[in-house]
């Protein structure tokens, strides 16, 4: 076990790995994870340009829980990461989950010294949901990120029951509290429940765009008309523009901040380069 894991209580017969240590479970995570996600989800360009930098450039930031049975060893659940430069001003957040994504590779490029960890996702298998292993593979997150010596792990976090509300604002979604204060969507609790706060809705955090054709083919659905139309998984209505042969989707995610180590700067915990 990698020692910033070694104080983690896991459950019984799991193993918590980086890929940095044990490469060949790239793949097999990079599989379950994409299983997770409805079929457009997995048309983003940014993505599909950046993704490779995450197990070849930074394979200590990509986590996989294993959980063994007998013979077998399974992904669980996993995560992916990426560090850029952040001043801890939220102004200088990006404007969302695509934009953090191009910052990171874009600074590496440039040689800039990183201080803080941008969390991409994290995945748990569909038979393994509702167990708290959300919560322990963000603190696994967070644990990289003070052992690299950042100040902060910063994410455009997906609201998972979002999708029930497609037509509300994502700046309403984000301040919408239960009675007890905690955010009404449950993975934004898991986030503020392990320290974060939550900054502000982004309206854009990906652009997902396809021809007619391609969201049919992504969808199963038939656009008869130009307009919006909701399709299952996503959080906001797809706009559709039948003359323009187009389909275009905005992923809307909300900000948030994990300040680690007590301080929210992370230009106080290194400096930039
Ligand atoms: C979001 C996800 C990571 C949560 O994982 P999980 O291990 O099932 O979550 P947990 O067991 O830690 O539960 C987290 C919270 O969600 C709630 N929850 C769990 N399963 C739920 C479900 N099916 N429906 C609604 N809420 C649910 C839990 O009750 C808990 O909230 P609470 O403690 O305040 O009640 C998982 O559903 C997933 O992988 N989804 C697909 C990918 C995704 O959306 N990732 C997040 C964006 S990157």
């Amino acid at each position: 076990m990698h020692p910033a894991f070694a104080s983690m209580a896991l459950p019984p017969g799991c193993r918590l790995i980086r890929i940095a240590d044990e490469p060949e479970w790239w793949r097999p995570s990079d599989e379950m994870c994409s299983a997770v996600w409805p079929e457009f989800m997995l048309h983003d360009p940014v993505a599909d340009r950046c993704w490779h930098h995450l197990n070849e450039v930074w394979p200590e930031f990509q986590l996989v829980l294993l959980e063994e049975s007998g013979t077998q060893t399974r992904v669980a659940a996993a995560s992916q990461a990426a560090p850029l430069a952040w001043t801890g001003q939220d102004g200088d957040l990006p404007e969302g989950w695509d934009c953090q994504f191009e910052r990171s590779v874009a600074e590496r490029a440039a040689d800039r010294l990183p201080n803080t960890l941008g969390a991409i996702q994290i995945c748990v298998a569909a038979d393994r949901r509702g167990r708290g292993l959300s919560s322990l593979m963000l603190e696994a997150m967070r644990r990289t990120a003070v052992e690299a010596g950042f100040g902060a792990l910063i994410a455009c976090v997906r609201p998972t029951d979002k999708v029930g509300h497609p037509n509300m604002p994502i700046e309403q979604y984000a301040c919408w509290q239960r009675a007890d204060g905690l955010p009404f969507d449950p993975w934004l609790r898991v986030h503020v429940r392990a320290g974060a706060r939550i900054v502000r809705g982004s309206p854009r955090s990906m652009t997902i765009s396809g021809s007619v054709a391609e969201w049919h083919e992504w969808t199963g659905l038939d656009f008869p008309a130009s307009g919006p139309y909701l399709v299952e998984g996503a959080l906001a209505p797809v706009e559709i523009d039948l003359a323009a042969d187009r389909g275009i989707y905005f992923d809307p995610n909300v900000w948030m901040v994990h300040p680690l180590s007590g301080a929210d700067s992370p230009a106080d915990q290194a400096p930039l380069a």
